[in-house]
């Protein structure tokens, strides 16, 4: 199983919207699919119709350790794709995690719990919230990659460079692996043709943080990918297939994560 993150240290960047129609994706191309939502907003649980009760197991219980599978339910009508979901109390998690010692890691002692058991996936994608907060930490501690979406404005590069910078902190600190994936340019403006002035020079900007190989295709702003979470339909469904190449362009760069996973194992 890999685990991807998605990160950003700022709200309204596309964390759970990337996570949302990237997971959709795998899942419809056959790779089973595990989503984690860190966030006590539980944006993802709810745009993948997994709602649940307090009393019921979530990522605190999972988290906890006190549930490993109990904590997993089906995606709706969705084959091959699975999420831990979160609910409204899991704000006290970040105490749990602080008082754990090593919060950090606890996710992924957990996860490598259960690719113990019988139930593997190929993919693991983790929903984390907007602030450094121990349950955004533990999320990237348990990640092999990490995805930062941001907007191609001011705020947007001044966000990608403050979470780049935490991320590589806590890299710096040895217990943790991860490597960055991809930059998502999320919400990039177009006026017909023409991408827009603000849009092209925070691109610009972002290349100058990271190599351009690291840079997807933008996600062009639109009214649509609301709509496709609102009425559970894809993209395509409503007439715009093109918004999703992002997306198809990082199933393409984790297949080839997973074949070169495969030939070391092979080797
Ligand atoms: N292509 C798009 N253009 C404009 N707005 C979008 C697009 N995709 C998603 N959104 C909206 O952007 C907002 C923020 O996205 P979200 O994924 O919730 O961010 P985060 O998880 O980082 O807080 C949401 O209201 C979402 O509906
Ligand atoms: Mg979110």
């Amino acid at each position: 199983m890999k685990t991807l993150t998605s990160v950003s240290l700022s709200g309204g960047q596309g964390k759970s919207t990337l996570v949302y129609f990237l997971s959709r994706l795998l899942a419809l191309q056959g790779f089973k699919t595990l989503v984690l939502d860190l966030d006590p907003q539980h944006n993802i649980s709810t745009f993948l119709r997994v709602i649940v009760n307090p009393d019921e197991a979530s990522i605190f219980e999972f988290l906890k350790g006190e549930t490993t599978i109990e904590s997993i339910y089906p995606v709706p009508n969705l084959d091959n794709l699975f999420i831990i979901p979160a609910d409204d109390g899991l704000e006290v998690a970040n105490d749990f995690l602080a008082a754990s010692g090593m919060g950090i890691i606890r996710l992924r002692n957990q996860l490598n719990k259960l690719s113990q058991t019988h139930l593997d996936f190929d993919f693991c994608l983790v929903d984390t919230p907007p602030q450094k907060s121990q349950l955004c930490m533990t999320g990237i501690g348990s990640s092999d990659y990490f995805v930062i979406p941001a907007e191609p404005e001011v705020k947007g590069v001044l966000s990608l460079n403050r979470t780049l910078s935490a991320v590589n902190e806590i890299v710096a600190s040895g217990v943790v692996h991860t490597q960055l994936l991809a930059i998502l340019p999320f919400r990039d403006k177009w006026f017909g043709l023409n991408r827009s002035i603000e849009s092209a020079a925070a691109i610009e900007q972002m290349s100058k943080l990271v190599d351009s190989s690291f840079i997807l295709p933008s996600f062009r702003e639109s009214t649509i990918p609301k709509k496709a979470i609102s009425t559970n339909s894809t993209l395509a469904d409503l007439g715009k297939p093109d918004l999703a190449f992002p997306f198809e362009q990082l199933v393409t760069k984790l297949e080839t994560l997973k074949d070169e996973r495969h030939l070391s194992t092979v080797r």
